[in-house]
């Protein structure tokens, strides 16, 4: 017996490892996340019915670990050196006339990587297992982040190397969209903001409570591999491809540059291309490929040189705040927008930048006339890092009491960062609704933009968003700049979003902390949209990464008798209240139809799961279509409607068996 549950313990670590290999590091998932979901409960279910089960190395082990109080600081097997910069191309220049110099003209090559703006981290493992992490710290000494490091899953806690020994070092960043996530969360909770996504993986990994990391999703990726403290291949390029061997990731976007204008074009490319890599980088970091080779070369007292960093410029620029006004969003909350004298950042003219709310006016200590740095990354807004001179004619900027567009009363609610417009027929609101809803990543309605928006909703043509699915060729082509063609094309593109798939209608509502990712968990786990409307808070729990006060939102969106409305209306016009496209796995209980009801042993969404995994549906209610109705202690209305229908019904055991033979 105990050697059996040994044997699924290992062998779901196994599956649940390959799984994991194939999302964060190939980003190729073979399976839905409710399946991996399943798997990994099962294994947990496992090891807590069976501490002695657990090794270190098991994927449930990544969350868990107790906060503690301080970190210990460990000294590097070797230091962790810095590079030297090049500032521009003409110190790039010089940089390969160095090396050739030094290398007395023979043939060398380079291998050119991005540089990830994050935090350096050196990972140990010892017989393929992951032992220790620590920080950069000042190059010599750092901090053991061990359990920090666990959670992030792109650094694998088993390799395949074969070896008993190796180091990994690479950059631990925050993706652009957690960062912002992160931000938006923070905010909502009254809490500052993170800076940028360095501060926001600094932050996250030099955290006492290993759990704060786990929820931050952070990413590594290796750029170095040190064996018995040296380079064990003979190439730079050879150690990296190594370490993808092993499973360990590293970026893809690097290149072999056999001369300097190869090395310049890669610099190039990616700068212009910056913008839109899901993280963020500030240069190229440029390497001597051939081990032999920087062993020739040497280091200085700081850095190699057979290294050097290319950095980007930085993307900032000084410029006046001239006003601060006011934007009314989606929600109501009113976002404080600078106008800015125009200047030009990296090549593009910006007159605009975001203050967040105003705590972060008040953080910044920024007044109207001040001159300000700001920057521009990824996002399209800009925003201002710091006031740089105090204006010689400052003005204090203020919330109004009034809302810009409405006039209606605006307050702050204790505990949040943002003033919101109270009132929900606020124009300003419907039409931020409307353009969500019709934006290309949510239900993709072409031609429903800010112009056409504003006439709809200015006319009382529009006063709910259902009522775009009411429009006709006719009203529209009423309209100012309005064509009949274009109406008719407007309509056409109203009529085709219909068809959009149910996360994207769930998105689409714009329900607070709602967006596409959680959407799509919604509909992973529920299925179609009345299962949502209707389940308990707890219960929408159940939903990846949807915790209490998501779900909190969520159920109170629901009761509200405006949203109720909505629904009918959105479901008359025919949208996707149903996740057809569910991903379901093809197992031996595909195509039968489980109903439970009354009192199981085992928590029903587990039982849910499980059946899932096995490639079966389970639906709420009792129909023609249902195969098996699962009865449990006090089972009512349900069963009483299976026996009329002469519907099969088993208890729990019988289920239980069923779901046995399918995983011997
Ligand atoms: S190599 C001797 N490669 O940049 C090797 N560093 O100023 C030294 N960085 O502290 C590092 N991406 O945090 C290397 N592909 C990359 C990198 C990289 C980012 C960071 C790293 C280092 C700093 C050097």
């Amino acid at each position: 017996m105990k050697a059996k549950l040994v044997d699924e313990a290992e062998g779901l670590r196994e599956v649940l490892r390959r799984h994991e290999y194939l999302y964060y590091i190939l980003d190729q998932p073979e399976v839905s996340d409710a399946e991996y979901d399943a798997l990994m409960n099962r294994l947990r279910d496992l090891e807590s019915q069976h501490p002695d089960l657990i090794t270190p190395d098991s994927p449930t082990q990544r969350v868990g670990g107790k906060p503690r109080d301080g970190f210990v600081k460990v000294e590097h097997s070797a230091p962790m050196l810095s590079l030297d910069n090049a500032l521009n191309e003409e110190e790039l220049r010089a940089f390969d006339g160095r090396i050739r110099d030094a290398l007395a003209n023979e043939p060398y090559r380079y291998v050119a990587e991005l540089k990830l703006d994050g935090l350096s981290m050196a990972a140990q493992y010892r017989n393929d297992r992951f032992v220790q992490a620590v920080t950069r710290g000042d190059g010599r000494v750092g901090e053991d982040v061990t359990e920090n490091a666990r959670t992030i899953r792109s650094l694998p806690l088993r390799t395949t190397s074969g070896l008993d020994h190796f180091e990994v070092r690479g950059e631990t960043v925050m993706l652009r969209h957690a960062f912002e996530r992160l931000n938006a969360d923070r905010e909502e909770q009254g809490l500052s903001r993170f800076a940028n996504p360095r501060n926001a993986a600094a932050g996250s990994l030099r955290v006492l409570d290993p759990s704060i990391t786990a929820s931050r999703r952070l990413e590594y990726y290796a750029y170095y591999l040190l064996v018995n403290g040296r380079s064990h291949f003979p190439s730079h390029w050879e150690s990296l491809e190594a370490l993808v061997k092993m499973g360990i990731k590293v970026n893809s976007k690097r290149k072999i540059c056999r001369n300097i204008d190869e090395l310049l074009a890669f610099c190039r490319e990616w700068e212009s291309k910056r913008d839109d890599l899901p993280y963020e980088i500030d240069g190229v970091v440029v390497k001597v490929d051939a081990v032999a080779q920087q062993a020739r070369l040497g280091y200085t007292a700081r850095a190699p040189r057979w290294a050097i960093a290319y950095k980007y410029a930085a993307r900032q620029a000084v410029t006046t705040v001239e006003n601060i006004e006011v934007q009314v969003g989606r929600t109501g909350a009113l976002t404080p927008v600078a106008h800015l004298a125009p200047v030009e950042v990296g090549g593009v003219t910006v007159s605009r930048a975001t203050l967040h709310n105003e705590d972060e006016i008040a953080r910044l200590g920024l007044q109207v006339g001040d001159s300000v740095v700001i920057e521009r990354s990824g996002d399209v807004i800009p925003k201002v890092v710091r006031v740089h001179t105090q204006g010689s004619y400052r003005r204090r900027f203020q919330v109004p009491k009034q809302c810009p567009v409405c006039g209606g009363k605006v307050v702050r609610e204790e505990g949040e960062a943002a003033s919101r417009c109270i009132n929900v027929n606020c124009p300003a609101r419907l039409k931020e609704s409307i353009l969500h809803f019709a934006a290309r990543s949510v239900m993709n309605i072409d031609g429903l933009g800010d112009v056409l928006v504003d006439q709809l909703v200015d006319r009382g043509l529009v006063r709910s968003v259902a009522d775009i699915y009411d429009l006709t060729v006719e009203k529209l082509a009423e309209l100012d700049r309005m064509g009949k063609k274009s109406a008719a094309n407007v309509i056409r593109n109203i009529e085709k979003s219909k068809q959009n798939p149910l996360p994207r209608v769930i998105h689409a509502l714009g329900i607070r902390f709602v967006g596409e990712r959680t959407a799509g968990f919604l509909a992973e786990q529920f299925g179609e949209l009345d299962r949502i409307t209707s389940v308990t808070v707890d219960e929408l729990q159940q939903a990846e990464e949807v915790g209490p006060k998501v779900a909190e939102s969520i159920y109170q969106y629901f009761r509200e008798p405006r949203n109720q409305d909505l629904m009918e209306r959105l479901r008359s016009a025919g949208l996707q209240f149903e996740y057809k496209t569910r991903r379901r796995h093809a197992g031996p209980l595909s195509g039968l139809t489980f109903v439970l009801t009354g009192t199981l042993s085992i928590p029903r969404e587990e039982v849910r799961q499980r059946i899932e995994v096995a490639g079966g549906k389970v639906s709420t209610a009792v129909s023609r279509r249902t195969n098996f109705v699962v009865a449990g202690e006090d089972a009512g209305s349900k069963l009483d409607k299976a026996r009329e229908l002469g519907i099969e019904v088993i208890d729990e055991r019988k289920l239980l068996e069923l779901l046995e033979k399918v995983s011997s």
